[in-house]
């Protein structure tokens, strides 16, 4: 069946990196589609930071990397795997990664903002709500990815001036967020017709329409944020995009009945071809990339992505809020 899906999707594959010296940290690397991306990442030299909030799944992950051959070198030159863990629904936690990060790196190449949640309700967790009080949803794929970028823009930068090259941030969002809108008229031109007050704290509930509308939402941010990220910083320090992987077959749908999840076989691709886009923005020197930087992709290409996007000043405002949510904790 690969062979179908090469045809439909492109397949780039990273340039080679000998030396070994370039840092890669994807988010929610333990499955799915970050799984694959550190993977991708991994093979191609660069030395590979797991930030997975389950240590025993990185461990898994670590092991069977470790088996990959990098035939044309001394067995002993690999690139170094090293796992952090960094649960992004708890900013202690978060917090603590960063440290640890900064321990034991001052560079980071590229950054993979790839772990999100379709539904913040679990039976661990029953009302949907972090430690720190907002919705699971919102924190894990958008606050806490805002305060990991945050912190870790220093070693960003600190590379570009090692490599003379852009540090890169990828978010992985999806094609949804084109679909984000407000449940009650369906008006989107600015956050707060979104209700952004409401769903930081998912006053929707725990419905599959609420669920719905909670993730086209911060799916919205990732890629505004990759946009904001993009006018802060020039092309010579920073490049950050964002992306849909594609209909890919993986843990995500975890909670949806057993029907839903049938359905999706014959919708979903294999969670590979989820990285290949996410590994194009992160090491591609095709002139289409180095001159797009802020851009949202669909299938290695660029892609239409929401309206609020080009409002410089809703893409501002995601900044400033998530800041003063933070600070306020
Ligand atoms: N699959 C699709 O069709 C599709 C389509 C569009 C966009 N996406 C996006 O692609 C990204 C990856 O999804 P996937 O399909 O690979 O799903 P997945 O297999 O469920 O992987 C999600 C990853 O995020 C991690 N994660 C979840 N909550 C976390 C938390 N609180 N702290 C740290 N890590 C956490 C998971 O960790 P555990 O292993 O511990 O659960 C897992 O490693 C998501 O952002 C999703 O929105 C997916």
């Amino acid at each position: 069946m690969n062979w179908f899906y090469n045809l439909i999707r492109k397949t780039p594959t990273p340039p080679f990196d000998p030396s070994f010296t370039k840092v890669c940290l994807v988010t929610g690397s333990s499955s799915g589609i970050g799984l694959e991306t550190a993977k991708l990442m991994y093979s191609s030299g660069f030395n590979i930071v797991l930030a997975c909030r389950n240590v025993k799944k990185a461990e898994a992950v670590k092991n069977d990397f470790e088996k990959i051959e990098f035939p044309s070198r001394n067995s002993a030159m690999k690139p170094q795997i090293t796992i952090l863990e960094m649960d992004l629904a708890d900013f202690d936690s978060v917090s603590n990664a960063c440290k640890e990060f900064g321990n034991a790196f001052d560079r980071l190449d590229v950054l993979v903002n790839n772990a999100g949640t379709w539904n913040g309700f679990s039976k661990d967790n029953l009302i949907g709500i972090t430690k720190q009080g907002f919705s699971v949803t919102y924190q894990t794929s958008h606050l806490a990815h805002f305060y990991l970028t945050r912190e870790l823009l220093p070693f960003i930068i600190n590379s570009s001036k090692i490599t003379n090259k852009p540090g890169r941030i990828i978010n992985v969002s999806s094609g949804l967020h084109l679909y984000a809108m407000n449940q009650i008229n369906k008006k989107s031109d600015s956050l707060s017709d979104l209700e952004w007050e409401k769903r930081m704290v998912n006053e929707h509930g725990d419905n599959f329409n609420s669920q719905l509308y909670q993730y086209m939402y911060v799916k919205l941010l990732n890629v505004m944020f990759a946009k904001h990220l993009s006018r802060m910083y020039t092309d010579k320090e920073i490049l950050s995009f964002s992306c849909h992987p594609g209909p890919i077959s993986s843990d995500f749908y975890r909670d949806w009945s057993s029907l839903l999840k049938f359905s999706l076989n014959f919708m979903t691709i294999p969670s590979v071809y989820g990285a290949f886009t996410s590994c194009y923005l992160a090491t591609s020197e095709d002139p289409i990339i180095l001159s797009n930087n802020g851009n949202y992709f669909d299938n290695c290409s660029i892609a239409k992505y929401h309206k609020l996007v080009d409002d410089v000043e809703q893409c501002k405002l995601i900044w400033e809020k998530s800041e003063k949510q933070l600070n306020d904790l």
